[in-house]
């Protein structure tokens, strides 16, 4: 008889993408919200999705259209376990947020499945496969929010086809401010504006400022994570999607704040604090969006979340 779970279901947090200076290749978690998915064996094989439920409305239930289903179809297709899935997807993470919904989704989902297998795929199979699901969503293959939900923490990948994948130490005492203004914004129309090439001085300015910010982070020298932590690329294209933007980023920058930009394609904001001025941080940002009538979300939170994990299985 076989030992392996019938039914799993796993939690996988949030994400911030991007961390301002690593487009697409680096990403935070953030434990303080997530997805569920629960996925059951069936007798054939294929990959069914039964129900939608929580924060994110109307999203397919159509597999193959679906960023989870989409992840398990791949991994379907390349283990041919003998069994089908069948899913229940629980969002947490408000759509089209920017703080990596649907990324969550496929992790949970790959996890979740996991646990099924007589024998368990590693972190980078999962993360290979939970990939073609984040595509559905965004329209390309990137990992800087599948990546950190998977693994947990600050997490850097360096290629696609082969991924590496780096946790970065972040300094003690550092927190995170996550403030999420009440509007949507799709990845995909974040990413149709972006121009297509980089000004050569840009490109030595956004190097330089990724390659101070991780050796900043593993040297806990804070000065160099404040002197780099700005996008000078992509941040200045997108931030006219996102209303009060310039306001609320100056506030948190004079309320102490080592970096403020946007939660992956937006239009959530991030900053990140020493744990003396995130308060004060997050009360600047707050009353920014205030003045300009926009209801937010906020949360306070370490960085070095756990990735995603089984949570109940039978
Ligand atoms: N890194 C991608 C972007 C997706 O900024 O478009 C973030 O979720």
């Amino acid at each position: 008889m076989s030992t392996t779970a019938r039914w799993a279901t796993a939690f996988a947090p949030a994400s911030v993408g991007n961390v301002a200076i690593g487009f697409d290749i680096l990403g935070f978690s953030v434990a303080a919200l997530g997805d569920r998915v629960t996925v059951s064996r069936t007798e054939t094989s294929g990959v069914t999705i039964a129900e939608v439920t929580g924060v994110a409305g109307q999203l397919p239930t159509d597999p193959a259209q679906n960023t989870a289903g989409r992840a398990l179809l791949a991994m379907q297709e390349a283990l041919r376990p003998g069994f089908g899935f069948a899913m229940r997807i629980d969002k947490g993470i408000p759509l089209s947020s920017g703080l990596g919904g649907s990324a969550a989704s496929a992790v949970g989902a790959v996890v979740a499945a996991n646990a099924l297998l007589p024998q368990p795929c590693s972190k980078l199979e999962l993360l290979k496969y939970a990939m073609q699901g984040e595509q559905v969503a965004s329209g390309s293959l990137h990992v800087d929010n599948i990546a950190p939900s998977l693994f947990g923490g600050l997490v850097l990948t360096v290629g696609i086809d082969h991924p590496r994948v780096k946790q970065i130490p972040v300094p003690e005492g550092i927190r995170a401010v996550i403030v999420h203004p009440h509007m949507f914004l799709s990845t995909r129309q974040a990413r149709a504006i972006l121009k297509r090439s980089v000004e050569l001085s840009d490109f030595v300015w956004q190097t330089a400022n990724l390659a101070g910010f991780i050796s900043g982070c593993y040297t806990n020298d804070f000065d160099m994570i404040r002197a780099s932590f700005e996008d000078v690329v992509i941040e200045p294209q997108r931030q006219a999607l996102i209303p009060g933007f310039q306001r609320v980023r100056l506030a948190a920058m004079e309320a102490g704040a080592l970096g403020c930009s946007i939660s992956g394609a937006g239009p959530t904001l991030f900053a990140w604090a020493l744990a003396k001025d995130a308060h004060r941080v997050l009360e600047a940002m707050r009353r920014e969006f205030a003045a300009a009538s926009i209801g937010i979300d906020e949360w306070l939170v370490d960085v070095g979340a756990d990735g995603a994990r089984v949570v109940e299985s039978g």
